[in-house]
């Protein structure tokens, strides 16, 4: 029996060991954790099952049947983060560069599989070369089993991709249909095609990290959700932010412990908003007030700032937050915030995490980029997630709701819930200035007449109370009562039950 337990023990060391030190040391040489260092990082200490430590590849070609490394290149299994549990794999680059074969991606589809199953998020870790060449069909076909896997945990469980290393050709595929994407600067990149073929086909040079390196995911494409600085700010990021999540679509998000109480006032708020009201000021600052312990989780930060999304806690449970930002194109709707935004409200209403929107819009950006770049279809986006959401949704004016983007911007005739506005709201189909141009044009030229029909328009239609009449707005509150009143709302929303008509799928605009 002692030999048997020594023969396991040396198996499994052969296996932690994956590519052999020298690789392993290569790795560390990049600034890159090894992928069991990563996974002991990311979970809770000791909390790791790991899963088909002793399974070998089946390829026979190129001398393949010399070249064994127990574990094929992924580890898997599951753990704890919190307490909390959660499926991983884990890619080894020191294994035939992470690179995918069969059985490596059965290991990923036995624990998709699961976490299905059982109900519980996946966090993939993504550091590969893609399809094993050696193998060649059989990993492509590997590649479309987590595909479909991919597509059925959507909306089932939280699907997570953290990108630590190469991630190219369609094996980008696989994170692009998970919930969220996170980068390492520097060490990780993700594109269709590499720089090589691109200075073929189009005779443009650049760089792997120019390409599809974090800075450019994270600002250019919108790919990525955030970049992080290395593997192990990436990991502990990662750990934070996998507590905002449920576990699936059946639970609600967890609740935990909350010292900020729900009746805080914050007096700075009733200045906020200037007086001019073409003057930005900054939304984040609205957020991160009233927003247990001033604690907001954004997401792509540095991709169509126009739009803020991320999550916090009111009273210790999640929440979503959509919000316009006056200081980056007086936070209008284009393309790329409708898109970003919409994503967003579509995973909140998946995962039963209320909605919060702070409204502050002037309306859709015009011009013909916007027009030629399909802003009818990527605006109806947004208005599609918010329109189809059935969770909790909290809806607050602070200055301007102007034209569609008021509709869209969770309105009450979008199943709005609570739709709270702040004095200064003006709620209209136009800023003043521009309405009066159009229905007084005769009097352009003439000073003093569009000054005064300026203010007319502005004391008649720029305020919360022309909505308020009709019940378009719940309530006109005091900006200092915004975390008391949005808490007592969510409170009541609790049990909030709504569903909409049965259907395949619907149809948004893609
Ligand atoms: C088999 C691979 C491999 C692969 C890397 N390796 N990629 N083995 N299949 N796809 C091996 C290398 O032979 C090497 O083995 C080890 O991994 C490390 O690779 P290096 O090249 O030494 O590392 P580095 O210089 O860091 O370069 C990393 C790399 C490069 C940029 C990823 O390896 C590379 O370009 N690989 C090929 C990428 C590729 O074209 N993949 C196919 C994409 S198409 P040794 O034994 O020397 O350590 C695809 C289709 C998916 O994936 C389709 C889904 C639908």
């Amino acid at each position: 029996m002692q030999e048997i337990i020594r023969q396991l023990d040396a198996k499994r060391a052969a296996a932690r060991l994956g590519g052999g030190e020298k690789r392993i040391d290569l790795q560390h040489a990049k600034g890159k954790l090894t992928s069991r260092e990563r996974i002991e990082l990311l979970l809770d200490a000791d909390s790791f099952e790991e899963w088909d430590m002793f399974v070998e590849h089946r390829c026979v070609e190129f001398g393949m049947e010399e070249q064994k490394i127990p574990g094929d290149g992924v580890v898997t299994g599951y753990g704890t983060i919190c307490g909390r549990l959660v499926f991983v794999f884990s890619q080894d680059f020191t294994v035939f560069g992470g690179s995918l074969s069969a059985a490596h991606a059965e290991k990923i589809c036995k624990v998709m599989d699961h976490a299905i199953k059982v109900g519980a998020p996946v966090i993939g870790i993504n550091d590969s070369g893609g399809a094993r060449i050696q193998e060649g069909v059989e990993a492509l076909a590997g590649y479309a089993d987590v595909f479909q896997r991919n597509v059925m945990a959507s909306g089932v469980v939280p699907q997570i991709s953290m990108i630590m290393g190469p991630c190219a050709g369609g094996a980008v595929y696989s994170p692009a249909m998970t919930d969220f994407i996170f980068m390492v600067k520097k060490t990780s990149y993700m594109f269709v095609t590499g720089p090589d073929v691109v200075k073929t086909v189009t005779h443009e040079e650049v760089t792997a990290e120019e390409l599809g390196g974090a800075e450019s995911h994270t600002s250019r494409s919108g790919v990525a959700d955030l970049a992080f600085e290395n593997d192990v700010e990436s990991l502990l990021m990662l750990r934070r932010f996998f507590n905002f999540l449920p576990p699936n679509n059946k639970e609600k998000p967890p609740v935990w412990p909350c010292n900020d109480p729900a009746e805080r006032i914050e007096e700075s708020l009733d200045t906020l908003v200037p007086l001019d009201r073409n003057k930005p000021y900054d939304m984040k600052e609205l957020i991160t007030k009233v927003v247990d312990e001033n604690d907001f989780f954004e997401l792509q930060p540095n991709y169509a700032g126009n739009i803020i999304i991320g999550f916090a806690r009111m009273q210790g449970s999640t929440v979503g937050i959509v919000a316009n930002q006056p200081m980056v194109l007086a936070g209008c709707l284009d393309i790329a915030s409708s898109r970003k935004a919409g994503r967003f409200v579509r995973f909140c209403d998946a995962f039963n995490i209320p909605i919060i929107t702070f409204v502050d819009v002037p309306g859709f950006l015009p011009g013909t980029s916007q027009e030629y770049g399909g802003i009818i279809k990527h605006g109806a986006k947004l208005l599609y997630a918010f329109a189809e959401a059935t969770v909790p949704k909290i809806t607050l004016i602070t200055r301007k709701a102007y034209g569609g983007a008021y509709d869209v911007m969770s309105s009450k005739h979008l199943r709005g819930d609570v739709n709270f506005a702040w004095p200064t709201a003006e709620i209209a189909v136009m800023g003043p200035k521009g309405a009066v141009e159009i229905i007084f044009r005769k009097d352009i030229g003439d000073e003093e007449k569009i000054k005064a029909r300026t203010e007319e328009y502005g004391a008649r239609f720029a305020n919360p109370f022309v909505a308020g009449k009709m019940g378009f707005i719940d309530d006109v509150i005091m900006p200092h009562n915004t975390r008391t009143r949005i808490c007592r709302s969510l409170a009541m929303l609790r049990d909030k039950d709504l569903s909409n008509p049965w259907r395949k799928h619907g149809n948004i605009p893609l």
